[in-house]
């Protein structure tokens, strides 16, 4: 079934903005020769102060100095400028830009561009008054709400640096964070409903402010969003409650430091809402975003504007092909790349209509998304893997309520999509119209780098297909060998497109380890890929995901796709274990799904699968019991945990990021000794 090849219908092509293959090859081959006309044509759409000098100049070859990367060096603008006042002078004043969800279905705003840029104005003014400028860092912790993006613009509108936390990280998490970045404001929310679950966000934020004060760093002022009292669910705190019984009138009192904590609306009350852009240079920092590093201390990737600007724009229009009048939905949390990329930076660059959602697909019901697919008559729809393979464990029941004819365009991003997963999204959700963009990108590039243009790349299932215009994949191998034609290696980039990340903050050093050493001359991904036939590239997992079974390398990603497409199978990871005789095996988890036992019938069926599939160097040695797996809060499975439970060892080190702590030890009490 994963051979077939899903080509967009011709009514749908015509529609689009790239309409085949062959126009997209030209635009791409052109991206390729010229990219200063390319990209410099893209920029006419934007307001510049001052022109560049130069439009593009970079190193990429450590063995010839720095790595540098630079574009549109000495223009200058502003990006809130460009998202929201350039919009609102062309007339989209009056056009909705987000439809706010809330997590309770009842409550539900929205906000134009006008009254966007105004508030924007009204809290770059607060944050001056606090003393904020040019170049400071500006930490945010806030949940899915208006006012996390009016946060993110106003700092980007006086030219401060935005580093928002996702507000799911512990305390300590949060504060290394703050600690790295010298942030002098923080941003939050008093709290939040998280489906059925209230979390108080001040109370971290201050275990984090004060982790910060020992570690030697105060962060100056703290700005607080009172979110709960307004929500419809809190309205009934005072009396009966809904499904929480938690709900209490003292869950509304948040801890305060006098000089410190100042309320949101109050600061907002006297400001003004015209607040002069300032005017900063192409190369100057926008925001940075720490990401994980395989080692310990967290990355703090940090992108510049006019490049992001740029990158951010042109993937948002062509890879959702958006239209004006589309209504587009981007489930990500606002505190990851995708969030910044696809839910503000993009989408307003373009003056797109957004749905803000804080809410969960799971909550009130199973439904959820699909009701508010429905309720804003949503186009395109942008969402991750593993919330559609827990979707899918309910069945097609929850879907079929709802009619999501509106649907044109469906995303997938973080992850490799299984087949499964794949040709669910296309049949139950997309009714066999939409086209399937999946985007493989990471933090560190800005925006998508391989994948389908709707209406144009005929599609395979789990391919993320070919490059977008400016980039430039290889596949290298061990020696850094370029592999031409249909093959398997490193996933590398030859040169820099106008998103790419310029340093990581406060460590140039480590920047140019990670990503330009060992293969010099290329960004590498730290990915692997193999390249079919037709050229088409499938993401095989992290280069350190693959593993070596009898001299046969393979990639943990390709055994748990097999598992995972057996019918009785919810979820499957896959890890590395140490082997006396073949060097590695592979030892797997997986959690059946709602109803099924897992037997041994189940786990001689699985190991089956994969030696048929893969062959019989690939089979599993152990299949254990995983009734969950151990996750980020962004849905990625913490592989690394998993290797610990294989080996048995407690030592299992920085479990911060992970969203269900307890989940650990009935791991190590399913554990299977290797015989
Ligand atoms: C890593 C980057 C990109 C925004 C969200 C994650 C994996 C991402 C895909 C995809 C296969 C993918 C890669 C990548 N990944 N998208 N479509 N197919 N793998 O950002 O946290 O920086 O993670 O996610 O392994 O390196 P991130």
């Amino acid at each position: 079934m994963d051979k077939k090849v899903y080509v967009p219908d011709p009514s749908v092509s015509r529609k689009s903005h790239i309409s085949s293959m062959k126009q997209y090859e030209d635009m791409y081959k052109h991206s390729i020769d010229n990219p200063e006309e390319f990209w410099g044509e893209i920029a006419k759409q934007f307001h510049w102060e001052t022109e560049p000098s130069k439009f593009l100049s970079y190193n990429f070859d450590i063995t010839k100095g720095p790595i540098s990367i630079k574009w549109m060096e000495g223009a200058t603008t502003n990006i809130c400028y460009n998202l929201l006042d350039r919009n609102v002078k062309n007339g989209h004043g009056d056009k909705i830009a987000f439809y706010w969800e809330g997590n309770d279905p009842e409550d539900y705003s929205r906000l134009t561009y006008k009254k966007l840029l105004e508030e924007v104005c009204r809290f770059a003014n607060v944050l001056k008054s606090k003393g904020v400028s040019k170049g400071d860092r500006v930490a945010i912790y806030m949940p899915m709400i208006l006012e996390v993006v009016i946060a993110m613009l106003a700092c980007s509108r006086i030219g401060a640096v935005h580093t928002i936390v996702f507000a799911g990280f512990s305390a300590d998490s949060f504060a290394e964070r703050m600690l790295d970045a010298k942030c002098k404001v923080l941003i939050t929310t008093d709290g939040v409903w998280r489906g059925p679950k209230l979390i108080c966000l001040k109370e971290i934020c201050d275990a984090a402010m004060e982790r910060c004060k020992n570690l030697g760093h105060e962060v100056k002022n703290c700005i607080i969003v009172e979110h709960l009292p307004r929500l419809s669910v809190s309205q009934n705190r005072n009396g009966t409650t809904k499904e929480n019984g938690d709900t209490s009138p003292e869950k509304n009192k948040i801890p305060w430091t006098e000089g410190r904590d100042f309320w949101w609306h109050e600061e907002m009350e006297d400001a003004s809402t015209s607040c002069y852009p300032v005017w900063v240079g192409a190369e100057d920092p926008l925001f940075m975003l720490y990401t994980s590093g395989s080692t310990g201390k967290p990355k703090g990737v940090l992108h510049t504007v006019a490049g992001y600007l740029l990158y951010a724009a042109t993937t948002f229009k062509y890879v959702f092909d958006y239209r004006p009048g589309d209504v587009y939905w981007c489930t990500a949390d606002v505190g990851w790349i995708t969030g910044h990329t696809y839910v503000v930076y993009g989408p307003l660059a373009n003056g797109a209509t957004s749905v803000l959602f804080e809410g969960t697909p799971f909550y009130p019901g199973n439904s959820r998304y699909w009701e508010v697919v429905d309720k804003y008559r949503v186009n395109k729809f942008y969402t991750a893997p593993t919330a559609l393979r827990a979707l899918m464990k309910f069945g097609d029941g929850p879907v079929k309520k709802h009619s999501l004819s509106t649907l044109q365009v469906l995303g997938s991003v973080g992850e490799p999509i299984n087949p499964e997963a794949w040709l669910w999204y296309y049949v139950v959700i997309g009714h066999e119209k939409c086209s399937i963009v999946d985007t493989y990108w990471q933090t560190e590039t800005g925006g998508h780098l391989l994948t389908p243009l709707p209406g144009c790349t005929p599609m395979k299932p789990g391919s993320a297909t070919f490059p977008f215009f400016g980039v430039v994949p290889v596949l290298l191998d061990e020696n850094g060998k370029e592999i031409r034609g249909p093959g398997e290696g490193y996933l590398a980039f030859k040169r820099p497109w106008p998103g790419i990340m310029r340093t990581l903050f406060g460590n140039h050093e480590r920047f140019e380890t990670t990503y330009f050493k060992k293969f010099p001359g290329c960004y590498c991904t730290g990915d692997g890929a193999r390249r079919d036939e037709d050229g088409y590239f499938w993401i095989t997992g992290r280069v350190d995901d693959m593993l070596n079974v009898s001299g046969h390398l393979l990639s943990t990603a390709e055994v748990e796709a097999t598992l995972s497409a057996h019918p009785n199978v919810a979820e499957a990871a896959v890890v590395s274990h140490g082997h006396p005789i073949k060097g590695e095996c592979l030892y797997c988890f997986v959690t059946p799904n709602e109803g099924v036992k897992f037997s041994k019938e189940l786990t001689d069926e699985l190991k089956k699968k994969v030696r048929e599939k893969i062959g019989p160097f690939a089979t599993p040695e152990v299949i254990q019991h995983a009734p969950g797996l151990p996750k980020t809060r962004s849905g990625k499975i913490m592989r690394r945990i998993l290797r610990k439970v294989a080996q048995n060892d407690r030592n299992i080190g920085d479990i911060s990021t992970l969203a269900d702590e307890g989940i650990i030890e009935v791991l190590f009490q399913n554990r299977i000794e290797i015989k």
